[in-house]
């Protein structure tokens, strides 16, 4: 983010304090914080008795080891009795779970509580079936229907953990995972609906697996568009002829509070992506506490989160949270379309929406007429996650969409924090539009400079956690050393979350965009250097550089800076095509440049290190800044020269 932006931001000073009523029942009051900072432990403990425990926990916290914390241990308990068994038990069991929105119109159905027990535990019957056992890691790589949920909570009954993969992700990046955590068996679908048309998922499968050596033994699929697909008997299996036939009576299994639940992959600053190891008894506590206090979740209220379950606010926010919380929710398969989004909402009276300024920013340019031509008088609260929300786009939300009488609560987290971190609560705070505002009651967040020190109000530096949170990432899957080094080696003590944040005179807190080589595009994490790879590991292509440049819709976009081969002459016409495709396919659709640049030269130090500081410059048609550490100060020449041909 430019200085220049920095300063409007700080200049913003809108006020929206909570409506009254909304405070007045508020699940969650002021004297939270100051409780939580008394004993935050307690706190957590307190937060953790809403759940349904086999055995109760000896200690809250175990940070004997740091960075390796231990949350309620020796306590055991089931996710997927939490989500579900629990409810029913506690008649709920004609509640809706899930009402669930095909992308094709008046495709629909509702799933309750109840039919949801069922199905999980003949999944989770049907999955015993072909030999997974607890501990067994299982790939799920599926569109927006319910068999997921019914997938990953069969998993947690199990106590087998899930890792589930985007669904726009290639089938090298599937094959990547599957072997990184070493999953035997893959559960997905022929294919899912997107944009109105079948798209198909198995054939990606079918290609990872070959991949994997003889790892995959097992592959259960969900028949959803009824697409053709290439069958192998020794390995593929139908969900409608395992899960449908097994039996719905299935004895769970309390699991340790430390028992690993789910590996959630994402991008980091080097190549290879970093599996997410999250666990039971704390991350449940964690995402189950902030959805009902964030949300200010009421038991009529109906809830509809818009993420893809295949990234982490699917999992915290569309699976365990609200199910945990024994929430209806709204799940939609397809993707923002002009006014469908609007008419869920009115359909299916939403009271609570969370979704991405990337979204919000997208309905903007479109115009107000359309969602105007919708009654979302339902609507009481909404959310924002992903990315930073500029304040035109935080206020043009609460405004055209939330009636002007709907909270905004803008969350700030990662995959890593498993959790709502950073956030207002909607019945204390006076929102500032553009602000995360202050940590939650029990979390510990600052801003510091390079040697760890607090900046102090109406100073910029980097965000820092620095006390343990009970969803917090336990380590990387099979790499203790990474964790240690990603997190915590850059100042001792401290969870250094990779954010460049400033406190304002007030000392809330404005989240900056990252600061190390990660891109943030449409609230999705890419790294550049994974990207480059990509781009390297084509035929034609010499050396590459990647940077995130300003984009106005998606935040940031991905521009490539390219050198061919000489073997490659000059790539011929459609080489800048020929190179956003292959991206494509190493990684997937979502990693695609914007702009990619064929240049004769890289601006390199005298060390050999690329200046994307400068890169960037031109993406984003800048005057270039500073070269004089360049070791030949006329590349930048030579790059500039090439931008008119750029595509
Ligand atoms: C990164 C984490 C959290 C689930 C979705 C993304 C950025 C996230 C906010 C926010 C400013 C935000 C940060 C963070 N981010 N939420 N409210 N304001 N920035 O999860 O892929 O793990 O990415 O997203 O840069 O580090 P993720």
């Amino acid at each position: 983010m430019s200085e220049q932006t920095l300063s409007n931001l700080m200049q913003e000073n809108r006020r929206f304090e909570p409506p009254a009523d909304l405070a007045a029942n508020a699940n969650v009051k002021e004297e939270a914080y100051a409780r939580a900072d008394a004993d935050r432990e307690a706190f957590w403990a307190a937060a953790a008795e809403r759940l349904d425990w086999g055995r109760k926990w000896d200690q809250v916290l175990d940070w004997t080891n740091p960075p390796f914390a231990k949350w309620f241990v020796g306590g055991t308990l089931n996710a997927s009795v939490n989500c579900v068994d629990r409810h029913v038990e506690a008649g709920n069991g004609d509640k809706v779970a899930i009402h669930w929105v095909g992308e094709p119109d008046d495709d629909a159905r509702d799933i309750t509580y109840a039919q949801l027990k069922d199905e999980v535990s003949r999944a989770a019957n049907a999955l015993t079936e072909l030999g997974v056992r607890k501990g067994d890691r299982v790939a799920i790589y599926m569109p927006m229907i319910p068999e997921v949920v019914v997938a990953m909570l069969a998993c947690a009954r199990l106590g087998a953990p899930h890792t589930v993969v985007f669904g726009g992700f290639s089938a090298d990046a599937l094959a990547s995972r599957i072997t990184d955590c070493e999953a035997h068996v893959v559960i997905t679908a022929d294919g899912g609906y997107r944009r109105g048309a079948a798209s198909a998922l198995k054939p990606a499968v079918d290609e990872a697996v070959a991949k994997t050596g003889d790892l995959v033994r097992s592959v259960l699929v969900v028949r959803r568009t009824g697409q053709d697909v290439d069958w192998d008997d020794s390995r593929d299996v139908w969900w409608h002829d395992a899960v449908d036939s097994a039996s719905a009576e299935h004895e769970p299994e309390m699991h340790d509070s430390e028992h690993p639940l789910y590996v959630m992959y994402t991008s980091g600053t080097t190549g290879k992506p970093k599996g997410i190891l999250h666990t039971t008894g704390g991350y449940l506590t964690g995402t189950s506490y902030t959805h009902w206090s964030v949300f200010d979740l009421k038991d009529d209220d109906v809830y509809w989160c818009t993420a893809d379950v295949g990234w982490v606010t699917g999992h915290s926010y569309m699976a365990y949270g609200p199910l945990a919380n024994g929430a209806t929710q709204v799940m939609y398969e397809g993707t923002p379309e002009k006014g469908r989004w609007w008419k869920i909402v009115q359909d299916y009276k939403v009271s609570i929406f969370y979704t991405a300024p990337t979204a919000i920013r997208t309905f903007m340019k479109q115009g107000r007429e359309i969602p105007d031509g919708y009654d979302m008088s339902s609507l009481r609260l909404l959310g924002s996650v992903g990315e930073p929300i500029n304040p035109e786009a935080y206020v043009w939300y609460r405004e055209v969409i939330g009636g002007d009488r709907c909270p905004v609560v803008d969350t700030w987290w990662q995959t890593e924090t498993g959790q709502i971190m950073i956030s207002p609560l909607p019945g204390v705070t006076a929102g500032k539009p553009g602000s995360a505002m202050k940590a939650l009651p029990g979390i510990a967040a600052d801003v510091v400079d390079d040697d760890a020190k607090s900046v102090g109000n109406g100073n910029g530096g980097y965000l820092v956690l620095k006390e343990p949170w009970p969803a917090m990432l336990r380590t990387l899957w099979g790499d203790d050393q990474r964790f240690k080094d990603t997190y915590w080696s850059r100042w001792p003590g401290l969870y250094f979350a990779g954010d460049g944040a400033k406190l304002d005179e007030d000392g809330d807190i404005w989240l900056l965009g990252r600061v190390d080589d990660v891109m943030n595009v449409s609230g999705h994490r890419l790294s550049t250097t994974e990207i480059e790879s990509a781009l390297v590991s084509h035929p034609k292509v010499a050396e590459a550089a990647v940077v995130g440049a300003a984009d106005e819709t998606t935040g940031q976009a991905v521009c490539a800076f390219v050198i061919l081969r000489d073997s490659a002459g000059d790539g011929g016409e459609d080489i800048v095509e020929e190179l956003r495709r292959h991206v494509a396919k190493e990684i997937g659709a979502i990693a695609k440049p914007r702009q990619i640049m064929v240049v004769p030269e890289l601006p390199k130090t005298r060390s050999g290190k690329i200046m994307r500081r400068l890169l960037k410059d031109v993406a984003e048609h800048r005057e270039v800044g500073d070269v004089t550490t360049l070791a030949d100060s006329t590349v930048m020449d030579l790059i500039k020269g090439k931008e008119g041909s750029a595509s």
